[in-house]
This record gives C-alpha cells, structure tokens and sequence, in this order.
C-alpha cells in the first residue's frame, strides 16, 4: 500500500488523526484495513471500532485487542460514534453513495473522508493492472477511481441532498474532507 501511495501512506492517517480534538471520545472507522488510527486512539483512550469485509485484516486488528465488526459497511447496522472516518475507500460506494451516506449520518454527525484523486489505478498497463489488484479487498480488481472534480462532484451532490457543511482540508494525491452534519 505504501507504494500505491508513493511513500505518503502513514502521512494520510496523520492528517486524519490530526483533525480529532480532545473532545473526541469515540471513533468508528469505516474499511479500516490498517490499525494506525486504532493504535492513535488507543494512546489517547478514545474508543475506536473497526469495520472491514476483509477477514484476515479483521483478524489482525482483534487479535491486536482491537473492537473489530467484520462485515460489508452497506449491510450491517453501524454503531453510533462522535467521529466516523474511512481513508481510500469510498471508490468502492460510488454506486451506493446515497444510502452509505444516509447510514453513516444517521450514527454520527462527523465523517472525515481521505480519498485518493490522482490513482496509479488509472494508469495504463501493468501498473495500472497491479495497482487494481494490490486494492483488491477480494470483492473483484474494482477499476472506478475518483478524481478530485468527480469527488468533489458527487460530495456536492450528496451536499444537496442531506444538507451537510463540507470543507476541503487539504488537496494533493488524496482529497482530505471534513462532513458536517
Ligand atoms: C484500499 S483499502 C483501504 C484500507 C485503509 N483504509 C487504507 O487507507 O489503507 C479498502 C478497504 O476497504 C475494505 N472494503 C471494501 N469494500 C467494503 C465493504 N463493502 N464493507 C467493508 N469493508 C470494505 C477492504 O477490505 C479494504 O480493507
């Protein structure tokens, strides 16, 4: 993962974590794959649950003491939390955005969102063929990827909809956003 983000793998969930303040006490987060933010929580005595379809991250994560659900984030009933947050993963809910964000909002009033918007995913030839199976969470090589227009597109879409604030933390190779509801 660290070479499909270029060497900013770590980086991404220290720019998450940097947005919880102390008021924080709970987090839930969304297609977790890695326990960074888990770890960080638990420094902090935040509770932190972990939600993945992927069993053996799921196993990790339990086996490292960490609240674990294992289960598709479309399907499962979610827990309530002060803080939702998913990092690289929304690509895989462009199809479902409305009812993940109906879900999501309905547990919690802030959702913190790291997406990728300039993706080796979308390069030609065998990077990009590698770069779609290494994200593979073994669901299918999925290929959508969102650019920061198309991100920024749907989330205004979303916006409309649900009547949310939104606020772009920062840009670069991933999209960092901030839900307000
Ligand atoms: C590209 S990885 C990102 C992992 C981690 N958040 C990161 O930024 O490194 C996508 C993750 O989403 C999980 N995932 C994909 N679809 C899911 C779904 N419907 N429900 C729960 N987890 C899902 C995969 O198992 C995988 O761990």
């Amino acid at each position: 993962m660290n070479v499909l983000y270029s060497g900013q793998y770590v980086q991404r969930f220290k720019k998450i974590v940097s947005l919880l303040g102390p008021e924080i006490s709970s987090v839930c987060e969304l297609c977790f794959g890695d326990t960074f933010v888990a770890h960080w929580c638990r420094s902090r005595d935040i509770q932190w649950t972990g939600i993945d379809l992927n069993q053996g991250l799921c196993r990790r994560a339990a086996k490292l003491g960490f609240r674990v659900i294992e289960g598709d984030v479309l399907s499962l009933n979610l827990p309530t939390a002060d803080v939702f947050v998913m990092a690289g993963s929304l690509y895989h809910f462009h199809t479902n955005l409305s009812p993940f964000m109906d879900s999501i909002l309905s547990r919690t009033s802030r959702l913190i969102l790291s997406e990728p918007v300039k993706n080796l995913s979308s390069a030609p030839g065998l990077i990009g063929w590698w770069a779609k199976r290494s994200a593979n969470p073994g669901t299918g090589h999925a290929s959508f990827r969102y650019n920061k227009e198309s991100l920024l597109a749907a989330i205004a879409e979303q916006q409309e909809r649900k009547g949310f604030h939104y606020r772009v933390v920062s840009s670069d190779r991933d999209l960092l956003l901030e839900i307000q509801r």
